[in-house]
């Protein structure tokens, strides 16, 4: 039997909300969030909770030496695309330094090292992308995940992986960041549209199914990079359409657009997207038709919204 002790950073987030819930079905796991409130924002998972902001090195040694884990997960991250462009030297100190130290110290007290990177790795050029594909990111943020990812290959770790995915919509308690799928519902309710780039190819990926893979790779034991994501490739428009309805809405409140003019503040892969085939051949990863992870989420979300509220 395997007993893993799992450190979650940026537990808070979308993706570390969906993780520390599914790791709660599996008993044999120990599990410790982490994040930057003093007191966990969401109520599910098992595990317990401690406040780690990950540039605080001297917590972080004693986080190591206190729960001793035997896997990270690390998510914590500038995320925010804009953000990442507006601030280069944040997102370095962030997504870069804090992770290369992290890596050290799972080295030292010999942990695995699972790292949350990007299909913005990508240029866009030809997509969807595989694992040996070569990354050449457009933008600040890919960046700063390409010189984190290369990091952890020189860090000396003897285990290690890298998941790699794309466009994650989902739902949690007291999110800080919206996601394309609360994004979407608010803006449809406020405004009656929603501007969606015609030019833009992802694969739109469900958190709960993510955080399904990223449970086999710890459960597998598994090293190196796997890309995780959703199976349907598309437009973001066409996603943004798709959601819509699939929420109550019209696809026809769904205004198309280009990504040049959604995003003039840094630049996006536009032929992009995940192959999965890696994680559906070795972890036997199975993430659910979009269809049927919009229609999971709706009721989640809350959406429809009855029209008398
Ligand atoms: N969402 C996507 O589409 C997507 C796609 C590809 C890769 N990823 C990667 O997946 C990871 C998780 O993403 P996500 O969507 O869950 O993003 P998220 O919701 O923004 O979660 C990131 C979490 O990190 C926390 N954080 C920020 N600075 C921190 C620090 N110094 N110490 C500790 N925690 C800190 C944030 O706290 P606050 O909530 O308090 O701000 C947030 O809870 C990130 O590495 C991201 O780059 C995401």
């Amino acid at each position: 039997m395997f007993y893993p002790r799992v450190l979650v950073t940026g537990a808070d987030g979308l993706i570390g909300q969906a993780l520390v819930r599914r790791l709660a079905d599996w008993p044999e796991a120990d599990v410790l969030a982490t994040g930057l409130d003093d007191t966990r924002r969401h109520a599910s998972g098992s595990g317990g909770y401690v406040p780690l902001d990950i540039t605080q090195t001297g917590a972080l040694e004693q986080l190591f030496v206190d729960f001793a884990p035997s896997v990270v997960v690390h998510l914590a991250a500038l995320s925010k695309v804009e953000d990442c462009e507006a601030d280069k030297e944040a997102a370095w100190a962030l997504n870069v330094d804090a992770m290369a130290h992290l890596a050290r110290a799972c080295k030292r007290h010999g942990a695995r090292l699972l790292f949350l990177s990007t299909d913005f790795l990508f240029d866009g050029t030809d997509g969807p992308y595989a694992e040996d594909d070569r990354p050449n990111p457009v933008n600040a943020y890919g960046r700063s995940k390409l010189a984190a990812e290369n990091a952890i290959r020189l860090s000396g770790l003897t285990h290690w992986s890298i998941v790699r995915t794309s466009l994650v919509f989902g739902e949690g308690e007291r999110l800080k960041r919206r996601n394309f799928a609360t994004l979407l519902a608010a803006l449809l309710n406020r405004d009656g549209t929603f501007l969606a780039a015609t030019d833009q190819y992802r694969t739109p990926t469900y958190a709960p199914d993510l955080a399904d893979g990223l449970m086999r790779i710890i459960r597998f034991d598994r090293d190196g990079v796997y890309h995780i994501a959703g199976r349907e490739r598309l437009t973001v428009y066409d996603f943004a359409r798709q959601m819509a309805t699939a929420f109550g809405f019209e696809a026809e409140q769904i205004e198309p657009t280009t990504t040049a003019e959604l995003h003039p503040g840094a630049p996006r892969p536009l032929d992009g997207g995940l192959l999965i085939l890696r994680a559906e051949s070795e972890l036997r990863y199975r993430p659910r038709p979009l269809a049927d992870a919009l229609a999971h989420l709706a009721p989640r979300l809350g959406v429809p919204i009855p029209a008398n509220s």
